[in-house]
């Protein structure tokens, strides 16, 4: 099942913010566990470095690369560097986002502009780049190449409790996007989908949300992200990298132009946010 098996499958944001397993260091490690040979980038190459670590020491097959997805020559670099290394790119999680809150009174026009290209730009610029090679390549198994757009409950929910006008309008357009990119390249097999995670307990909850909305209480907040969710607790990057696996399969050859929710149930029920 699953298997990746000369697949080459490109991982933005493949490192994380802190020790432990965000949700583009889980996607890396477990497409390398099923055969992929990945091609890591991240802005903090160090970051990278740790996931390529853990790969290599499971015999795994990996590259590093030092990108920004915020900068269109560094995509375009990245890409090129991808294919001097394994020749061809199969697989594409646009992992690269985050959130910053505020409402449209507090957050700034340029905290404003910096959510949009943070989570929707850096998509779109995997994609562009991305796109032309998946469509010039021989296919390998079912699917011309398969995106995963790596989104948050907060694109299609809203909290009441802490707006993140940014966060929300800017996750929507992942979804926007991701539709756009599939129904554009359905016919030449190129499939897109969209993961849209819930309260995830990565690494970014102790390392950058407990300062940015909790008063660096790291234990409150996590206490308070569990009781939130139904399932009474968060999830984790390996649930996002389980949903991302199956939407890059060839078990998901029929699936496109849509989205799995990784939330325990938040999305669907009860009040509140993080
Ligand atoms: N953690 C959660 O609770 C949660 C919930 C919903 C959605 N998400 C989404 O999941 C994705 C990953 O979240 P995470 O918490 O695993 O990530 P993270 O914050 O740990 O970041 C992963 C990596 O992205 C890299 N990065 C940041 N800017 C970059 C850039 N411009 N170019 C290249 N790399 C860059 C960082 O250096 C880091 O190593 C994001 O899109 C986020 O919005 C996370």
């Amino acid at each position: 099942m699953h298997d990746l098996t000369g697949r080459v499958a490109i991982v933005s944001g493949a490192g994380s913010v802190g020790p432990g397993w965000g949700n583009g260091k889980a996607t890396a490690v477990l497409l390398a566990r099923q055969g992929a040979s990945v091609f890591l980038l991240d802005i903090n190459e160090a970051a990278a470095r740790e996931t390529a670590g853990i790969i290599e020491g499971e015999g795994g097959k990996c590259a590093v690369h030092r990108t920004d997805m915020l900068d269109s020559a560094s995509v375009q670099e990245m890409v090129q560097a991808c294919l001097d290394r394994f020749k061809r790119i199969d697989i594409l999680v646009n992992n690269v986002g985050g959130s910053e809150p505020g409402s449209v009174e507090t957050l700034s026009e340029e905290a404003w502009d910096r959510q949009i290209d943070f989570n929707a730009k850096t998509a779109f610029l995997g994609c562009k780049y991305v796109v032309p090679v998946m469509l010039a390549q021989e296919r390998i198994g079912k699917s011309q190449g398969a995106i995963v757009n790596t989104a948050s409950v907060a694109g299609i929910r809203v909290s009441g409790a802490r707006p993140q006008v940014g966060y929300t309008a800017s996750k929507s357009a992942v979804i926007g996007l991701t539709k756009s990119v599939a129904a554009a390249y359905a016919k030449q097999g190129i499939r897109c989908n969209t993961v849209i995670p819930g309260l995830m307990h990565t690494p970014l909850v102790e390392y950058r949300l407990a300062r940015q909305i909790a008063g660096n209480d790291a234990e409150a907040l996590i206490a308070k992200r569990n009781s939130q969710v139904p399932m009474g607790r968060m999830g984790t990057g390996w649930d996002v990298a389980n949903a991302t696996l199956f939407l890059v399969s060839d078990e998901a050859n029929f699936i496109t132009g849509t989205e799995i929710i990784v939330d325990g149930g938040f999305s669907c029920f009860g009040p509140g946010g993080s």
